[in-house]
């Protein structure tokens, strides 16, 4: 069947492979063919493709029940123990989890929390941020062109200049929230210095402005720490995680301390609410990815994974790397040269991919699981494909 007759989609020039089966950091198409997935659905299947143990619990959740009662509504031991797990990994910087179903909303639950404790109207983004598509998260994401089509979007939102100490200054007392990446992703892999975050929650404190980090891209590993807040030590009000959380089903959720959170019980009870967020089959994959995290010890071998493909990915075309732990973009000369490395590496059966904004820049994002020797193969293959190009 063709694949655009009947599934709207939004982009020109999607990939328009047809996978039938993946496993660990592979997938194949009809052919048999196999490509290296080095983007892991785009920061999802961060432990490769249907890991056994978590092909087991989801098979395990579904043959107790799948979906029963709007979230939040009955005791839920899978969503209770994925939650207490997410509490453990954030040091207990943080005391509940709201779930949600996907990144954006996630950041929708964040940003009404935040007016909620504050009573104020005003919200602070980043230029250059990509917090997702719902009107909200739209709002605050920093990339012009993405927006100007669907206003009017919320009111009373500004913009700071990322990791710029000097334009913490507009942050006030009727701001109720900032929202930052903590590494920014959609901006080409963007990593701000700590004194800067550390101002920013020091500015944040004294305005009484509640400073949310977005880790939907950065969660759960990719840049070598369970979040990436954690290599700063500057721990954000609310966090907000996505992608990765549901083990490669759809889940997202907010985290913040209990007291913050129990003021979306009144005025209005029910602050925020949702039908499938928390879905348990997504609990049950979520929570066997982080065990497998833990049992194979995996954020231990992030950041060496990364400096492997940093040192084998050196070329002339190749500009700049810039990346934490698995989190990379490879930055080469324009936007032409990097549809083209993309087009001919996944021809060439290894799947890197582009960012929405950041047009020069390919972006490498690898199962944590993946090998020396995947990194070394998939390294030369691009750097053929590279050479082919010039
Ligand atoms: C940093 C960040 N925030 C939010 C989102 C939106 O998440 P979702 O697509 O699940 O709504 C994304 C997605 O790419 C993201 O990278």
């Amino acid at each position: 069947m063709n694949f655009s007759e009947y599934l709207a989609k939004t982009g020109k020039y999607p990939v328009d492979l047809a996978a039938v089966k993946a496993n660990g950091c592979y997938f194949f198409d009809a052919e048999g063919k196999k490509y290296i997935d080095l983007i892991s659905g785009i920061g999802v299947s961060y432990i490769g493709h249907n890991h056994s143990h978590v092909i087991s619990a989801v098979k395990d959740q579904i043959d107790h029940h799948m979906h029963l009662m709007v979230y939040g509504e009955f005791h839920h031991p899978t969503q209770a123990a994925l939650a207490k797990k997410i509490i453990e990994i954030s040091n207990h910087a943080f005391e509940q989890v709201f779930f949600t179903n996907s990144g954006t909303e996630a950041n929708e639950g964040a940003l009404k929390l935040a007016k909620r404790a504050t009573g104020r109207p005003n919200l602070i983004g980043c230029l250059g941020a990509y917090h997702g598509s719902t009107h909200g998260s739209l709002s605050v994401s920093g990339n012009e062109s993405r927006k100007t089509n669907f206003r009017p979007l919320l009111p009373g939102v500004s913009f700071i200049r990322y990791n710029q100490e000097e334009d913490l200054s507009i942050i006030h007392e009727q701001t109720a929230a900032v929202i930052i990446e903590p590494i920014q992703g959609d901006a080409g892999v963007r990593i701000p210095t700590k004194r800067y975050l550390t101002a920013l929650r020091k500015r944040c404190d004294e305005m009484g402005t509640l400073l949310i980090m977005d880790e939907i891209q950065t969660g759960f590993g990719r840049t070598g720490k369970w979040f990436a807040h954690q290599h700063f030590e500057v721990i954000p009000d609310i966090l907000t995680l996505g992608k990765s959380l549901g083990g490669g089903l759809p889940l997202g959720a907010f985290v913040a301390k209990r007291d913050l959170m129990e003021l979306l019980t009144e005025n209005p009870p029910l602050g925020h609410i949702t039908t499938f967020g928390g879905n348990p089959v997504s609990c049950a994959a979520g929570l066997a990815s982080i065990q497998v995290v833990e049992t194979e010890h995996l954020l231990d071998t992030v950041e060496e994974k990364g400096a492997q493909f940093e040192r084998l990915l050196v070329h002339p075309a190749i500009k700049e790397i810039r990346r934490k732990g698995l989190m990379i973009a490879v930055e080469l000369e324009s936007a032409e040269m990097t549809e083209r490395v993309v087009l001919n590496s996944i021809q060439s059966g290894v799947l890197i991919y582009w960012f929405l904004s950041t047009k020069n820049c390919f972006r490498i994002a690898p199962p944590l699981t993946i090998t020396s020797d995947q990194i070394s193969s998939s390294c030369n293959a691009i750097l053929t494909v590279i050479d082919n190009i010039l």
